[in-house]
C-alpha cells in the first residue's frame, strides 16, 4: 500500500503541510506505509513549481482539479483562502481523498455547515488542523488540569496577539476581507478559543464582544503576495473590510475568562499567550517557549513558593520518542506541531487505532462549533456586548 499526497495552495502555511508529511514518517519508528509525494498545487505555476521542487514533491499542479482526477493521490491538504475551502473540499470529498482542511474551517458558518455535512456523507475522513494542541506546553497544562495536579480552571486568560497588520503599507490580502469578525478573530482568534475549549471545556455564553479597525485602507500589491510578506505596493487603496481586533470574554460551564485577538499588536510577530488559574495552581504559556512552561502549585511553604520554569523533555506529550534529539531543552517550535499534525493524520487515514496513535485531529463538526462561538462574540458586538448563549 502507497499513500500518495497533495498539498493545495503553496502560501505561508500550504509550506508547513508540505514539509510536515516529509517529516511525518521520521517521527517515532515507522507504522505508516510508503508514502509518494505527488503534487503541490498552486494557482500561481512559478510557487507551485518551486514549492513541488523545494519539499520533493513529484510536480507542481495550478488547479485542484487536477489533484481531485489523479487515481494516485489519497490525502490532501486544503491550505487555501477560507472563503475558498468549501468549493475545494466538495470536489475532493466527492473524489474520495482524504482532506486535511486549515482554520476557521471556511470563511461563512453557512458553508461551515456545509462541509460538514458533506463530511459526514463522504466515505473519506474530513478534518481540521487546529495545530496548536501539540504544544508540548499546551498539551502538557491539559494533562495537568486533567489529572488533577493543576485540577479544575476556574480563570482563563489568553490572548493572540500579532503585529502582521501594524504598517499601514502592508499590501491588502484575503485577511482584510469580508465581515467584521472574519478578521483577527477568525485568523488568530480561532486557535485561541479552540485551545480556550482545549483546557477549559466547552463554552456556554459569550459577551463583551467588541472589534476595533485600526488601519482602514492598505495598499494594493503589484504581484503576488503570501503570507503577511511586505510586498512591492501600488498607489491605489483598497478598503480593510474587517477587524484588526477583537476580544469577548468567555463562560464556560466551571470557569470564566477573556480572550483577545490582534493583528495590530507591534513587536508581537507570533504573540500566543495563554494563563490558566486551577483548583491547585496555575500555569502560563507563550507560543515564543512552546516547550517551556510556568508553572505555580499551591503549596505549605509560605513565603516560598511562586512559580517556576519547567522544561518539557521526554517525559511529556510530543517531546518523548518523536523528535531525533528526544530530551528536554532541544525545542519545539510551530513547524513541528504541523508534522506531529500530518502524522496524526496519517495514522487515522491508515487506521492505526486511536489508542496507539497521536491525539486525531479535530472533526469537521467541531470545526463548525468553533465558528458557532465566532459567530456568537460576532452577534455580542453587534448588541453592544450582550450575553450571547451557545
Ligand atoms: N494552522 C496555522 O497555524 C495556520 C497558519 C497560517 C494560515 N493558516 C490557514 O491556512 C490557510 C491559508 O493561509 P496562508 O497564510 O497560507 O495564505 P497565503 O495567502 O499565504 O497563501 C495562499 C496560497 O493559495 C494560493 N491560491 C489561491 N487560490 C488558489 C486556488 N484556487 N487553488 C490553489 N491555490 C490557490 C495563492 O496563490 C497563495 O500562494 C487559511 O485558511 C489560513 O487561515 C493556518
Amino acid at each position: 500500500m502507497t499513500i500518495g499526497i497533495a498539498v493545495i495552495g503553496a502560501g505561508m502555511a500550504g509550506k508547513a503541510h508540505a514539509a510536515a508529511y516529509r517529516v511525518a514518517p521520521t517521527l517515532y519508528d515507522s507504522t505508516l506505509p510508503d508514502l509518494r509525494y505527488v503534487s503541490i498545487c498552486d494557482v500561481n505555476p512559478e510557487i507551485s513549481q518551486a514549492t513541488a521542487r523545494r519539499y520533493g514533491y513529484e510536480r507542481g499542479d495550478t488547479d485542484w482539479r487536477a489533484i481531485a482526477g489523479d487515481p494516485g493521490i489519497d490525502v490532501v491538504s486544503v491550505v487555501i483562502a477560507n472563503s475558498l475551502h468549501l468549493e475545494v473540499v466538495k470536489g475532493l470529498l466527492e473524489a474520495g481523498k482524504h482532506v486535511l482542511c486549515e482554520k476557521p474551517l471556511s470563511d461563512t458558518l453557512a458553508s461551515a455547515r456545509e462541509m460538514a455535512r458533506l463530511a459526514q456523507e463522504a466515505s473519506t475522513l474530513a478534518r481540521i488542523g487546529l495545530t496548536y494542541q501539540r504544544q508540548p506546553g499546551i498539551a502538557a497544562i491539559r494533562d495537568w488540569i486533567r489529572d488533577g495536579t493543576l485540577g479544575r480552571v476556574h480563570h482563563f486568560s489568553g490572548r493572540y496577539w500579532c503585529d502582521y497588520g501594524c504598517d499601514p503599507m502592508a499590501p491588502i490580502s484575503w485577511r482584510y476581507k469580508g465581515p467584521m469578525g472574519s478578521g483577527a478573530l477568525a485568523d488568530v482568534g480561532s486557535h485561541l478559543t479552540y485551545l480556550a475549549e482545549f483546557l477549559c471545556g466547552e463554552v456556554t455564553a459569550v459577551s463583551g464582544g467588541a472589534f476595533t479597525t485600526v488601519v482602514a485602507e492598505r495598499p494594493v500589491p503589484l504581484g503576488n503576495v503570501i503570507g503577511h510578506e511586505l510586498a512591492a505596493v501600488s498607489d491605489r487603496m483598497e478598503a480593510v473590510e474587517n477587524d484588526d481586533y477583537a476580544t469577548y470574554t468567555a463562560t464556560f460551564s466551571q470557569a470564566a475568562g477573556s480572550l483577545e485577538a490582534s493583528r495590530v499588536a507591534a513587536g508581537y510577530p507570533n504573540g500566543l499567550a495563554i494563563e490558566v488559574f486551577c483548583e491547585n495552581g496555575a500555569a502560563n504559556y507563550h507560543q515564543a517557549r512552546p516547550s517551556q512552561i510556568r508553572l505555580y502549585l499551591n503549596g505549605n511553604q509560605p513565603g516560598a513558593n511562586g512559580y517556576r520554569t519547567v522544561n518539557l523533555g521526554a517525559d511529556h506529550p510530543y517531546v518523548s520518542a518523536g523528535m531525533p534529539i528526544d530530551v528536554a531543552g532541544v525545542g519545539f517550535g510551530q513547524n513541528e506541531g504541523f508534522a506531529y499534525q500530518a502524522r496524526a493524520f496519517l495514522e487515522e487515514v491508515v487506521g492505526i487505532p486511536e489508542e496507539r496513535s497521536l491525539p486525531r485531529n479535530a472533526s469537521f463538526g467541531e470545526g463548525v462549533h468553533n465558528m458557532e462561538i465566532l459567530a456568537a462574540v460576532v452577534q455580542s458586538a453587534e448588541r453592544n456586548g450582550e450575553q450571547v448563549k451557545l
